[in-house]
């Protein structure tokens, strides 16, 4: 099976919105939906800082994405090692990003995985795996990105999160507590920033159209799912200038399912 980040996708979105003076923190890139997002980002013209745990994925997806990553010396595309998760990691990569671009406008909190545990036997366990994966990741790498968007009263926190979150599933409980508590944590942070010119939202996918989800459901029809190129049109939208009337929302991206 060909990993999504080796594939060179073609983004649905053209030149839409001027992101030509943004700098963006992206955690999660390297998985399937991540080159997506970076390519419909650097296509806007936006800077893109790639927070890895696995540098050699890292630079998978910057050779994925060549054609817009731009070069050594001028890099439309940065690939950091940092654990979204641990603070002073993400607080260096921040200052790294604001000495590199002179600012930080956006943080696209990617990271996730579907994951089963049982609502009946309270496994708490995997519960806390779904929480250190999905909550953890996105508050902290976004509490570190907060500081210089507040100081420049302008920022953009998009959440990919699931619609997991606003129903619970059969087999799936800790899945859904975290979906679930990554969007409640969303609508909090935007009305704690109204006034700072900051919107937070979430992005709610049902199933997108993966290698790893054609493989685990061969009967089902993929052309009823939802692209990745779908839901990064629709985080760099949350992400645009445009967006700043929409904030604390969770917007379902469930395509033709
Ligand atoms: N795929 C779907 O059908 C679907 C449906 C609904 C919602 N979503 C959500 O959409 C987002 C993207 O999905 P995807 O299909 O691209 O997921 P994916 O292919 O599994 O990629 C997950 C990404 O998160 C990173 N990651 C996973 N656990 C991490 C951890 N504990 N700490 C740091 N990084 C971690 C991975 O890094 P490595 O590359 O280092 O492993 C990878 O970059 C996820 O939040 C997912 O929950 C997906």
């Amino acid at each position: 099976m060909t990993n999504a980040v080796e594939h060179a996708h073609t983004s649905i979105l053209g030149r839409v919105f001027d992101l030509s003076k943004r700098a963006v923190v992206l955690t999660g890139g390297t998985g399937n939906l991540g080159p997506s997002v970076a390519r419909a980002y650097l296509a806007q013209g936006a800077h893109v800082a790639a927070a890895v745990r696995d540098v050699a994925k890292g630079e998978r997806l910057r050779a994925a994405l060549a054609d817009l990553a731009g070069d050594r010396d001028d890099p439309g595309l940065v690939v950091i090692a940092a654990d979204p998760a641990d603070r002073a990691a993400m607080d260096r990569l921040v200052e790294e990003v604001v000495r590199r671009w002179g600012r930080l406008d956006i943080v696209a909190n990617l990271v996730g995985g579907y994951a089963t545990s049982s609502a009946a036997d309270g496994d708490l366990g995997a519960y806390r795996g779904s929480w250190d994966q999905k909550v953890a990741t996105a508050v902290t790498a976004t509490a570190a990105c907060l500081r210089p968007m507040r100081a420049r009263g302008h920022g953009r926190v998009v959440s990919v999160a699931s619609m997991a979150a606003l129903k619970g599933e059969k087999g799936a409980a800790g899945y859904a507590m975290a979906n679930a508590a990554l969007v409640r944590w969303t609508e909090s942070l935007a009305e704690e920033l109204k006034r700072d010119g900051v919107t937070a939202n979430t992005v709610l996918p049902r199933i997108i159209d993966t290698p790893q989800n054609r493989a685990a459901l061969p009967k089902a029809d993929p052309r009823s799912w939802a692209s990745p190129d779908e839901i990064a049109a629709v985080v760099v939208f949350l992400s645009s200038d445009e967006a700043s009337g929409v904030t604390g929302a969770a917007i379902p991206v469930v395509a033709r399912t």
